[in-house]
């Protein structure tokens, strides 16, 4: 393929070589003639592992090339990829600025193009700014219409600085946001023959799943910082704890707890936070992760709570009262949580909990529900279909199968979903279907 690259930066630099070292034909576009310089004459303008031999390489076999008109590079070429910065503006929004030029460049390069071109996005940004922002520009300076007259993809880049050359022909995954099929396809052909899986998806899921990623690996750097900082101020060495974290891949290193659902509770996870961060201010150790873990779980409920209030009736199903699926453990449960808070609130409440039956409660989990929920034995029916009947609004917080079949008769009602129903795909689509992240 004849691509342009615009932005020769770490990430413009390493695809712009990398995919004329896979023998496609490539013209970096950069608006710093300094950098256009070095490239012409074969030289990296980043420092990077295997980057400097490449550039050298694909440059002298003619490969690639560079330049400062955009005009040129977009007539010469097929696809775009746009990797210009999108560094944090002073109060700590995304600056869009460099990605707005750009596209406005390439918009009115199109002008002249008889040709369909694609405009694929590789830069880091927020969901949204593809469709709300960035198409609107390219439409405007070009006259033509995105998806039919020229297409568009959003095609974040997962690579390492440092090994990026490597991650580029080893990716962890390929993600492409497609405007139109047509645009996918031709990412999709861009990448053929790397391994790793490809995602094909819509244009905001991709720019989504960039932070999801980033977030998600810092608050990994931060979690284990912050274990080995109470593990140093309790004399124990961090790395045979985190030898011994790191070696369990059924509930630690695995994709257990990842897909969003409802607030966390039972009789371990909020007592333990809640010890471990007492241990750590005890021994003046600041662990704000940490500490926030349980402030973070508690908006969670209050989520939900709130999406239950907005329903704007007063005849509340919830189904589940357990901390989790298959236990009738009523200790910390967030569902006894958001029950107290529904009745202290004046709801007319009825529960269905395929586990819990009031007779055979006992001990602590007893102790426990008769100091929160004392009249549970007036609220609690024995089938869903009761709690159905009762319901305007039926709160789901858990899947058992009499729960799901009550559901097929819900009708019109609003149906708050806490638990990601198995049919989420299809309900998300009605109206009166609210799932709570998602
Ligand atoms: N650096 C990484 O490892 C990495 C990894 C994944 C994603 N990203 C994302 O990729 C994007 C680029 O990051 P980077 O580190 O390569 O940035 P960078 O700052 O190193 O490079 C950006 C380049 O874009 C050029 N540029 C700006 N406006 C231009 C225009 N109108 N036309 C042509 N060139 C223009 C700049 O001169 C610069 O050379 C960012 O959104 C970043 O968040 C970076």
């Amino acid at each position: 393929m004849k691509i342009s690259v615009f932005g020769l930066g770490y990430v413009g630099c390493v695809s712009a070589a990398c995919l004329a070292a896979s023998g496609h034909e490539v013209v970096g576009v950069d608006v710093n003639p300094l950098k256009v310089d070095l490239v012409t004459r074969g030289q990296a303008p980043v420092v990077e592992e295997r980057i400097g031999e490449l550039i050298s390489e694909v440059v002298r076999g003619g490969a690639l090339r560079a330049t400062t008109d955009v005009s040129a590079a977009v007539a010469a070429t097929e696809i775009s990829l746009v990797c210009v910065g999108t560094p944090s503006a002073p109060n700590g929004s995304l600056s869009t600025v460099y990605l707005e030029r750009v596209s406005e460049q390439i918009g009115r390069a199109l002008t002249t193009k008889a040709e369909r071109h694609t405009v694929v996005f590789r830069s880091t940004m927020l969901p949204g700014t593809c469709a709300d922002l960035l198409v609107p520009i390219l439409e405007r300076a070009s006259g033509l219409g995105a998806g039919h007259d020229f297409g568009v993809a959003v095609n974040p880049e997962f690579l390492r600085e440092g090994t990026s050359v490597r991650d580029f022909f080893e990716p962890p995954k390929t993600v492409i946001g497609e405007f139109d099929t047509e645009s996918g396809d031709v990412v999709a052909a861009l990448y053929a023959g790397l391994p790793g899986q490809v995602f094909r998806v819509p244009v905001a899921v991709a720019e989504m799943t960039k932070y999801a990623d980033n977030a998600f690996h810092g608050l990994k750097i931060g979690f284990a910082n912050e274990i080995g900082a109470i593990c140093r101020a309790l004399g124990l060495d961090s790395h045979r704890v985190m030898d011994v974290f790191l070696a369990d891949s059924k509930l630690n290193i695995s994709a257990a707890y990842l897909r969003p659902g409802f607030a966390f509770g039972g009789s371990c996870l909020p007592k333990d936070l809640r010890g471990l961060v007492y241990a750590a201010r005890r021994a003046d150790v600041s662990v704000p992760l940490l500490a926030h873990v349980l402030p973070s779980n508690e908006d969670h409920l209050r989520r939900a709570f709130e999406l239950v209030a907005a329903a704007g009736s007063r005849k509340i199903g919830l189904f589940g009262l357990s901390f989790k699926p298959g236990t009738d453990d009523l200790r910390e449960s967030p569902l006894v949580e958001l029950a107290e808070r529904l009745l202290g609130k004046g709801y007319d409440l009825r529960i269905y909990d395929a586990n819990v039956s009031l007779s055979r409660l006992m001990g602590a989990n007893r102790d426990y529900i008769e100091s929160r929920l004392p009249h549970l034995g007036d609220l609690l029916t024995h089938s869903a279909a009761d709690v159905l009947a009762h319901a305007d609004v039926c709160v789901v917080g858990c899947k058992d199968p009499a729960v799901l079949g009550a559901l097929d008769d819900a009708g019109d009602r609003t149906i708050i979903d806490l638990v990601r129903l198995p049919d989420a795909d299809a309900r998300r689509a009605h109206p009166g279907y609210v799932g709570l992240g998602w």
